[in-house]
């Protein structure tokens, strides 16, 4: 099947690229390249371009024959949404629009979107089903929630099947080391640590004491996730959500500690104050992603999440 994959040139995209072409489909990478690299697309044709711009899409949609759409192009920093939230609904929302317009206009039904944890807020309740309340503290947050909604009223409207999956903490690096996590700014956990590790940061800051639990994700668990959600919208209609987690908490602290052990590097730490941002919990349930897609996480122990990524950001 040949699939395009939007934001392919980015951290998440590659590995859902690999994972296609592995599963024997064909990938087209739509990236604008603003915080992806051409280097990273190895799977298949990259087409440079902006999923705001119709007439990019067009031409992609007319040039392949494209049978479904992996949508994870998109701006993806919290802190960056609350200083510019105009920007992240342009592009998260707009974005968003464009593409399943595009899809609609070019009769391509199948659609997977990443949407994130971020669509809960605060959990009231952990580990969180997909039932739970949606109650964003974010812009970002917002703009995923939002695109869920619009994605699933249009999924009604033009015989659309979308399935959103909520990643948790996506982490770690190719199992063969072809591509990893180079964010531009890096703002995740880990690599900031091995960043830290390599000497390539002066320090790291600990925001808050380091007892936040959060639920890592590794990201060729999440990439074979993407390959099952195509084939259950090719054999499905109308619209479904699923989390895509562990169900297992980390803290930070045990994260800093793992790092400082497999490194073995001098690391420079420094206390910052916690943010009301970062929920003290965010462990997903992921029982209904099992029973809809027979998913079931496989590399995501925190010593493959750890050495795949330091491996990674050695080379
Ligand atoms: N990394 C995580 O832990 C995490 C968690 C939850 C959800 N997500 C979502 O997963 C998706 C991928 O995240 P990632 O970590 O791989 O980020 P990333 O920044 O590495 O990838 C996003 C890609 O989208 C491209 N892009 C951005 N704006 C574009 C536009 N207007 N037109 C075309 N391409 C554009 C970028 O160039 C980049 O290659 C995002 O939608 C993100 O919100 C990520």
């Amino acid at each position: 099947m040949k699939c395009l994959v939007t934001g392919g040139a980015g951290y998440i995209g590659s590995h859902v690229c690999k994972a296609l072409k592995a599963a024997g489909h064909e990938p087209i990478v739509f990236d604008n390249l603003s915080n992806g690299r051409a280097s990273a697309v190895k799977w298949g044709p990259l087409v440079v371009g902006d999923i705001l711009d119709d007439e990019a899409l067009d031409a992609v949609f007319r040039e392949h024959q494209l049978e479904g759409v992996i949508h994870l192009a998109g701006l993806i920093e919290v802190r960056a949404s609350i200083q510019q939230p105009e920007q992240y609904y342009e592009v998260n929302i707009g974005g968003t629009l464009e593409l399943a317009k595009a899809m609609v206009r070019h009769g391509v039904r199948s659609l997977v979107f990443s949407s994130s944890a971020a669509v809960y807020g605060h959990p009231e309740m952990t580990p969180i089903r997909e039932d739970h309340p949606k109650s964003p503290v974010s812009p970002y947050g917002h703009t995923k929630w939002m695109a869920e909604q619009i994605l699933s009223d249009m999924a009604r409207a033009h015989d659309l099947s979308v399935m959103s999956l909520r990643y948790f903490n996506a982490a770690g690096a190719d199992l063969d080391g072809e591509i990893g996590e180079a964010h531009s700014p890096e703002t995740h956990l880990i690599p900031l640590a091995i960043l830290t590790a390599l000497q390539k940061r002066p320090k790291f800051t600990i925001n808050g004491d380091g007892s936040i639990l959060r639920d890592f994700i590794h990201v060729k668990d999440l990439a074979d996730a993407h390959v099952k959600a195509l084939e259950w919208t090719m054999k499905n209609n109308g619209s479904a959500a699923v989390n895509l987690g562990t169900g297992q908490g980390c803290s930070v602290q045990e994260i800093l500690d793992e790092v400082v052990r497999l490194t073995q590097a001098d690391f420079p730490m420094e206390r910052g104050p916690g943010s009301p941002l970062d929920p003290p919990v965010l462990v997903a349930d992921s029982s209904l992603a099992k029973e809809m897609l027979g998913w079931i996480p496989a590399h995501s122990d925190l010593t493959t999440i750890l050495e795949t990524a330091w491996k990674w950001h050695r080379q």
